[in-house]
């Protein structure tokens, strides 16, 4: 299997560039009414691929090629009804036809749904089919308020949602830490944490990204905070680091203390200003005053104008009230909390990272 590199960031921008290029000219030379089509039945992909990775086909499929038969008694299916989902898993990549007749294999993205996949997405590819889909759907009464839409969609709010629906807290905690894993080798690569002796994760997940830090710094230790479901399911996870501790906690009663830094991972954009201002309080409350806060996000603006960003800013809005900020609005929000933004830093991944200091005249 592949591990993960970072190519060089002239790869990276001219694959976006011609990417950027070749989405212009599929809308140019396509006619808009079949363009439309594509674009409005972008659901079925998402639905089509979520019921590959909840059967589990890309685990049948890993020792080698099956016929529909075998992949319908493997994964509990009706035959007819497997085999007419097959059909678009091959044109969409995760399938393709075997040499061998009637069977099917593997494509090239089918590889990223194999649960022993060290890059796996399956995870991702469940979580995004379910509630999060689910928030997408009351998107036009969120545009019309201004706000969420999920609570009363689901009766209540995401996170609470997920502490109550175990499976689908653990696909949701799951695909956090693939698309942690997936974003760290960009990371580690831009920024250097070897001047952090203790680094607290805020709202940090089952732990991926710190522990990935703390693997590459073997002097550094780290606190990862989280809720009482996910810290009781991954405090004696094999994966969790000897130098990491857990903690279990309300990010917006308090943070641990004793970090030299402190870092939050797309925790921002799930929350609205008052949100977030408390969060960033609460880690000014306890930081030392030459302290150092990371924010890993998604942000918005500049020139990269990815649809990735705009879809995560609008989902944002509809399960949370939260929103993808520009480099201003962190500036602002972090002055308002008692930081300065330092610098803001692209990495060849989605995410971008923010340095802020406390600042002098900051609640001490
Ligand atoms: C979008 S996820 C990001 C997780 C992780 N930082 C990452 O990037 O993979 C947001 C996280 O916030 C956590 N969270 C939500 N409300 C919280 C609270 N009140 N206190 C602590 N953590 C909370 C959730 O459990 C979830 O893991």
């Amino acid at each position: 299997m592949r591990s993960a590199v970072v190519p060089p960031w002239f790869v990276v921008k001219s694959l976006f560039a011609l990417l950027r290029g070749l989405d212009r000219l599929r809308n140019t030379l396509t006619p808009p009414p079949l363009r439309l089509m594509e674009l409005v039945g972008g659901y079925g992909a998402t639905q089509i691929v979520r019921s590959a990775a909840e059967l589990g086909l890309a685990d049948l499929l890993a020792a080698g090629p099956k016929t529909i038969a075998e992949l319908a008694a493997g994964c509990g299916a009706d035959e007819d009804a497997l085999a007419r989902l097959i059909r678009p898993l091959c044109s969409l990549g995760i399938c393709r036809k075997s040499a061998s007749r009637g069977a099917f294999a593997l494509g090239p993205l089918g590889e990223y749904l194999r649960s022993d996949h060290p890059e796996t997405f399956r995870a991702t590819a469940i979580a995004a089919g379910r509630e999060q889909y689910d928030g997408m759907a009351g998107l036009t009464a969120s545009i019309r308020r201004g706000g969420a839409t999920f609570p009363e969609r689901q009766g209540s709010d995401f996170f609470s949602c997920l502490a109550q629906r175990e499976e689908s807290g653990r696909h949701f905690a799951d695909s956090m830490a693939e698309i942690s894993r997936a974003c760290l080798p960009a990371v580690l690569a831009e920024y250097d944490f070897s001047t952090i002796r203790h680094l607290v994760d805020v709202a940090g997940g089952t732990g991926a990204l710190l522990n990935g830090i703390l693997a590459r710094y073997p002097q550094m230790a780290g606190t990862l905070f989280e809720q009482p479901s996910i810290v009781a399911r991954v405090e004696s996870s094999p994966g969790q680091s000897a130098r990491c501790r857990c903690v279990a906690g309300d990010m917006f009663d308090a943070v641990p203390a004793g970090g030299d830094a402190y870092l939050l991972q797309r925790v921002l954009h799930d929350w609205d200003d008052e949100g977030a201002l408390r969060i960033l309080a609460n880690c000014r409350r306890v930081m030392p005053s030459n302290g150092r806060l990371l924010l890993l996000e998604l942000g918005m603006g500049g020139d990269d104008e990815q649809f990735v960003r705009f879809h995560a800013d609008l989902l944002m809005l509809s399960l949370f009230g939260g929103r993808e900020r520009t480099d201003d609005e962190f500036r602002d929000l972090l002055d308002r909390a008692g930081f300065t933004l330092h610098c803001v830093i692209e990495t060849r991944s989605p995410l971008r990272i923010y340095e802020a200091f406390p600042s002098r005249w900051g609640t001490e």
